[in-house]
């Protein structure tokens, strides 16, 4: 058994090595009513743990488009969704399915990689360091395209062809996560967010995207959800991508829908505790927030939590995606509110305001009807 000492400083240089590499989701957990993680972690199909002996950062990430693709902005509708390890609903040894009941929170983890602590690392990245969006579908398919699920779900469910929903929508950035670095930005955060370096993290903070699946998720089937991590470089502002350039990574997983347990993990109406172990805590203000995209189709109301202090000085940004492809345009507009969850809501295919509460007026109203222009 190493000491903790040693095992931080290996998982130090580990991190560092991670600099340049990028980002899947990692684990997932039940989140309990008072934000804390319950139960035993799940992992993505065809995962492949850091600790495994065949281990490399591209065993788990997948790039859309492909960097061998020469026009860098261009998505096919032949792309698809999901890595070739993860186009099965399959699990790797030592790596199960997590387990929830319908209606359960559940926190996605994954690793900033220096994507939010060296932003200076990739010129004309958006501030939020890109959006993450996470859908969920009973009716995945083997071979499913990006283009049929991406910027076409919607939180009604009427978006695209109707097999799925968008769960949630958040920054990349959960305001919270760091990489042990020496950039301000990480020093910052270490202060603010100090924890126990674990076995898992190391010294680092992971970040994390909390969701909830459908209380309408059938109990004894698989809940198939896809997350999509949308990156762009926006156009004429690194001299390599003049027009921009379109950086999108996916992990697909499934979630085994089990009958609800006396323990009631997944009443979110509870306090979140405060003060408590961030090794395993949700966010607060994305915990907040989660709704039932099956009940919140119809209404949109202001979020009255607070979200947590920061010391990072961005200003709230939009930022869009242009994906011309053979067949049809699809204009994804990402409107992003700094350290607010802000969600969309889709009523009607009219407008919907985000529930977050961004501290100047420009950019928080998106319009649904715009991401297919
Ligand atoms: C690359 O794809 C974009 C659409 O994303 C298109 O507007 C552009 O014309 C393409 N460039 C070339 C050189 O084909
Ligand atoms: C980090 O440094 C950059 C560049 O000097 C500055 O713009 C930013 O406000 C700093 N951030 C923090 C958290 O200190
Ligand atoms: C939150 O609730 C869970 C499940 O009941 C419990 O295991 C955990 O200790 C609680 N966390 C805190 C900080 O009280």
């Amino acid at each position: 058994m190493r000491s903790r000492p040693l095992q931080a400083f290996i998982f130090l240089l580990s991190s560092a090595k991670n600099v340049h590499a990028h980002s899947w989701v990692e684990q997932l957990s039940v989140i309990a009513s008072n934000g804390t993680f319950v139960g035993t972690p799940g992992y993505p199909r065809g995962n492949v743990l850091r600790t495994a002996s065949d281990f490399s950062d591209t065993t788990m990430t997948y790039l859309i488009p492909p960097s061998s693709r020469a026009n860098v902005t261009l998505v096919l509708p032949s792309d698809k969704l999901c890595k070739d390890t993860q186009q099965e609903q399959i699990q790797t040894a030592g790596s199960a399915r997590l387990q929830a009941s319908a209606g359960d929170a559940v926190a996605l983890r994954y690793q900033e990689n220096g994507h939010v602590t060296l932003p200076w690392n990739q010129p004309g990245k958006p501030a939020n360091r890109g959006t993450v969006y996470v859908y969920g579908t009973t009716e995945p398919k083997v071979g499913e395209k990006i283009l049929d699920v991406h910027g076409a779900w919607t939180s009604d469910g009427t978006g695209g062809d109707g097999r799925g929903v968008l769960l949630s929508k958040q920054n990349f950035d959960d305001g919270r996560c760091y990489q042990i670095n020496s950039g301000n930005i990480s020093q910052a955060r270490q202060q603010e967010y100090p924890h126990q370096a674990n076995q898992l993290m190391g010294a680092d903070m992971w970040c994390q995207q909390d969701i909830k699946l459908p209380s309408t998720a059938p109990t004894g089937k698989l809940y198939t959800l896809y997350w999509v991590w949308d990156w762009p470089t926006l156009p004429g502002v690194d001299p390599t991508y003049p027009h921009g350039k379109t950086e999108i990574y996916t992990t697909c997983m499934d979630v085994n829908v089990v009958a609800s347990t006396s323990q009631q993990k997944g009443n979110i109406q509870d306090e979140y505790a405060t003060g408590q172990d961030l090794n395993k805590a949700a966010i607060p203000s994305e915990f907040a927030d989660l709704d039932d995209v099956s009940e919140a189709a119809e209404t949109t109301t202001a979020r009255t939590s607070s979200t947590p202090s920061s010391s990072i000085p961005y200003v709230p940004q939009s930022t869009s995606t242009l994906y011309l492809t053979s067949t049809e345009v699809v204009r994804v507009i990402t409107v992003t509110a700094w350290k607010t969850t802000e969600k969309t809501v889709t009523v009607g295919g009219c407008e919907a305001t985000p529930t977050g509460t961004p501290s100047t007026g420009d950019s928080t109203r998106l319009k649904r009807r715009d991401w297919r222009a």
